[in-house]
């Protein structure tokens, strides 16, 4: 299937790694030229986007600089993708764990990190006729299944996309959500990430941890989700061919949420 997306352009967060490593090698094999940012530029991002950006994106004026840019480095936007989410560290626990700085970051990173990238991107997207496409997560309809900060932010971006939708539709420009259950990224893999942390508060090794975690989150399929296929959905929503999709939230999570 061609998803008609070679030649255009795209700017993709979070994309160091895991599903925003994923997103810009789908992207780039459709042929799109994509500006992807991340704190580290590692090197098979190097390798994949036409241009790399090092930004903090939780930063009041990363968000800007990234899309500024992007435009210098591209020329008008097609897609933007706003992958970049979750946290370093620290996020395990009840609420009254969280102090109002930890809410601040993890509300930071999931909720104004897109806000604000959006707003950056917004003129140009609108004179493209473009794609907004937002990370959330499943953790938005189940939020007592992970920390409340993290799937209130996530609740928060879900209903931002829904509430642009509306308003930019009518201008050409599509916005949804994608929603993963748990992906097989650093954030259950690495030793020192979230899936290690809540391990460890459960007196489990990481590696029991994540082996229960299909049955734990009631994914149907028994197993984690894949980069790539989340990655894959994406690149569908950003095409053409998906013209009547807009203010959707696309859940990709093997069957964990159970509501219809
Ligand atoms: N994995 C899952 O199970 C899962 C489930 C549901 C939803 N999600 C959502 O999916 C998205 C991607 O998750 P993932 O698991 O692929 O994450 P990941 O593997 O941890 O990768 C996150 C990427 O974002 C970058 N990043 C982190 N903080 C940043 C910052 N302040 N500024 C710029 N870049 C930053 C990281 O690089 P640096 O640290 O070098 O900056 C890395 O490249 C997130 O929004 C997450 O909430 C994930």
């Amino acid at each position: 299937m061609d998803l008609q997306l070679s030649g255009r352009t795209a700017v993709v967060t979070g994309a160091g790694r895991g599903i925003g490593l994923a997103t810009v090698a789908a992207l780039a094999n459709e042929g799109m030229r994509v500006v992807a940012a991340a704190r580290t530029v590692t090197p098979e991002l190097k390798e994949l986007a036409a241009v790399a950006v090092s930004v903090d994106l939780s930063t009041t004026d990363g968000p800007e600089r990234l899309i500024r840019t992007a435009v210098a480095e591209l020329g008008e936007l097609d897609l933007l993708v706003n992958n970049v989410g979750g946290g370093d560290g620290g996020a395990v626990g009840g609420f009254l764990s969280f102090d109002d700085d930890q809410w601040a970051q993890i509300y930071g990173l999931n909720l104004f990190a897109a806000v604000r990238t959006t707003r950056a991107a917004l003129p140009s997207l609108l004179r493209r006729r473009g794609v907004v496409l937002n990370v959330s997560s499943n953790g938005a309809r189940i939020p007592h299944a992970g920390p409340i900060p993290y799937t209130t932010a996530k609740a928060a971006l879900t209903a931002f996309g829904k509430a642009l939708a509306e308003e930019v539709g009518p201008q050409g420009v599509r916005v949804n959500t994608v929603s993963p259950g748990p992906v097989r990224t650093a954030m259950w893999e690495s030793p020192d990430g979230y899936g290690a942390e809540l391990a460890a508060a459960l007196g489990l090794t990481r590696e029991q941890l994540v082996a229960g975690l299909p049955a734990t989150m009631g994914m149907t399929t028994g197993r984690l989700v894949e980069p790539a296929e989340v990655a894959a959905l994406i690149a569908y929503l950003a095409s053409p061919l998906a013209a009547s999709t807009t203010g959707a939230d696309h859940i990709i999570d093997g069957g964990a949420v159970k509501t219809a």
